[in-house]
């Protein structure tokens, strides 16, 4: 099989989104009049209106969805008698920030239809040392929140909710990301809304963990006790930490992003709206095909489609994922990708002792998935070649 990737046609994008002249205009708004660029009225806005969108308790713009994971490991006080319960079908950056900690990984699997943990696949891993559940709302598809909280209060332990791909959907009328004690979200150029490539948020429930955030987000900042003579003295700001030992980093969102964000935040609906219905014409289009497999999604819960993902069951006429892979590529020009990988099979996790797992679904969902390209910004005449170039490839697949 060549592996020659110029015949490709409908191209993997770097970019989800395309912006519009007004959010290009508020960007060179921005740049222009902004003082500062950092810490500003943008950010304060931004934070506002995310908070009266997922109806969160707190909201706090950060560099990263990354960062917003960083933030919430160092605030669930982990340490290295502890245990995180975690699936190993997301992307590294779920679990780095937690196993930096020094907190054991314990890998949860996913459901084998809807692709997300579940109670039930975390419930046998919990043991008295767990302290943290995370769940990731992966592809866009919140999880079945109830039953894991449920669990989680039953266990006295801490949910961390990786809503990087689940910006502004439900879940029973609750926004991905204010069930859980922490949400974190992206805005990573990938994501169905970007600020310029980088950014994300952290939500908070309790109001103890939200007075920790400022100072862990920007240095340990913060101002002087009582009246004082001049401005300048005993210095400009005064640097401390919340909690003794808790060392701060600098994880702040520009100004510039942040006025992106609260624009992008207009388009949400809308583009999560026009994302679900072609993911939905395309699973219509497939459905003579099944031999792909797409995510099931229960009653409750909403699909931000970030990501249109199939598993590929070719037992029936005995091909294998990488047969249609490959025609996809390499004949129809299609370049589709198969991710995540299960991070116990990293170099990473495996070096850390984090390399075991019971995950059969996870390993079985891996090796036979396909991840369609689904940028929104896509022609419509693109997406339709992409339908036909599909079918054309699956009718291939049965004959080969
Ligand atoms: C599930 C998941 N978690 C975390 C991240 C990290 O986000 P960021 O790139 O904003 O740090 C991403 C994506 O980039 C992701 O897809």
């Amino acid at each position: 099989m060549p592996t020659n990737t110029n015949t490709i046609q409908i191209p993997w994008s770097g970019r989800g989104l395309a912006y519009t002249d007004d959010e290009i205009a508020t960007v060179v708004d921005v740049m222009s009049q902004a003082d500062p660029l950092t810490q500003g009225h943008h950010q304060n806005v931004f934070e506002e209106k995310f908070t009266k969108l997922t109806n969160a308790n707190y909201s706090f713009a950060i560099s990263s969805c990354t960062a917003a994971l960083e933030l919430s490991a160092l605030l669930c006080d982990l340490t290295e008698n502890d245990e995180v319960i975690l699936p190993a079908h997301t992307f590294a950056a779920t679990a780095i920030p937690f196993a930096r900690t020094g907190a054991k990984m314990i890998w949860a699997d996913i459901d084998a239809e809807t692709r997300v943990v579940t109670a039930e696949t975390i419930r046998p891993l919990i043991t008295p040392k767990t302290k943290v559940i995370i769940v990731v709302h992966l592809y866009g598809l919140i999880c079945d929140m109830d039953p894991i909280m449920e669990l989680a209060s039953q266990h006295g332990v801490l949910v961390v909710e990786d809503a990087a791909q689940a910006l502004g959907v439900t879940y029973k009328g609750k926004q991905a990301g204010s069930i859980g004690d922490f949400g974190c979200f992206s805005f990573h150029t990938h994501k169905n809304i970007s600020t310029l490539g980088e950014g994300g948020m952290l939500t908070v429930k309790s109001s103890q963990h939200a007075a920790l955030v400022p100072g862990l987000r920007h240095n340990g900042m913060c101002g002087f006790e009582g009246e004082r003579l001049h401005y300048w003295q005993p210095a400009m700001s005064n640097v401390d930490f919340d909690i003794d030992g808790l060392w701060p980093y600098n994880f702040c969102l520009g100004e510039v992003q942040c006025a992106l964000g609260t624009k992008l935040l207009d388009r949400l609906d809308q583009i999560n709206q026009e994302r679900r219905i072609r993911a939905e014409q395309f699973i219509n289009a497939m459905k003579d095909y099944p031999e792909l497999v797409f995510q099931k999604i229960p009653r409750d819960c909403e699909h931000s489609w970030h990501l249109l993902t199939a598993r590929f069951d070719g037992e029936g006429i005995g091909k294998v994922r990488d047969d249609l892979m490959s025609l996809l590529a390499y004949t129809f020009g299609i370049r589709a990708v198969v991710q995540y990988c299960p991070l116990y099979r990293y170099p990473m996790f495996q070096k850390a002792g984090f390399g075991q797992a019971n995950c059969p679904q996870t390993d079985r969902f891996f090796d036979n998935m396909i991840s369609f390209p689904f940028q929104h910004w896509m022609p419509q005449d693109q997406f339709k070649a992409m339908i036909n170039q599909t079918q054309a490839a699956l009718n291939q697949v049965r004959k080969g």
